[in-house]
């Protein structure tokens, strides 16, 4: 079973989408296994987009992931990395479809709600960085089986 790391943006605290964007995740099936609320600093964000640090929009992307709190979660399930992938959409909201996260609730790359892991490796890196293995719930639920392919076998 595959873990995802998804955080949602600076943008999405304000805009109080918070319940709506955690609901499209508990909707696919995926489990919430941790959440903390924090204020991330430019170091956090550093390490976050390690790919990105010589872009010339990085200072933006800092001054924007730094300008309010924060919601860092690890979610569960059956290829969860990418079916998050899928759930968020296109980085920019004006390519994204319709239909996902940052498709029906977001206009700007520069504000794009959410963030979500990229690769199972990276998702590996990304919980590391935010949180302790012992933050990490992990529990049954009795839906589960109805999310496999003939559970009953
Ligand atoms: P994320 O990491 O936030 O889930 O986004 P992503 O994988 O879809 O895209 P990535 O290339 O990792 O970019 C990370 C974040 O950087 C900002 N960005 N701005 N101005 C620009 O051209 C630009 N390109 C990327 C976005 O906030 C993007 O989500
Ligand atoms: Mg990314």
């Amino acid at each position: 079973m595959e873990e995802t790391f998804v955080l949602i943006k600076p943008d999405g605290i304000q805009r109080s989408m918070v319940g709506r964007i955690i609901q499209r995740l508990e909707e696919k099936g995926l489990k919430l296994l941790s959440v903390k609320m924090m204020r991330l600093d430019k170091k956090n964000v550093e390490k976050l987009y390690p790919h990105l640090v010589e872009k010339e929009f990085f200072p933006r992307l800092v001054n924007f992931m730094v300008a309010g709190p924060v919601l860092a979660m690890v979610w569960e399930g059956e290829g969860a990395v990418l079916a998050t992938r899928k759930l968020l959409g296109s980085t920019n909201p004006q390519e994204a479809s319709t239909g996902t996260i940052r498709g029906d609730m977001a206009l700007s790359v520069g504000a794009n709600l959410v963030h979500c892991s990229d690769s199972l490796e990276n998702s590996k890196k990304e919980i590391d960085l935010f949180f302790s293995p012992g933050e990490i719930n992990k529990y049954e639920k009795s839906t589960g089986i109805w999310l496999r392919e003939e559970p009953w076998k």
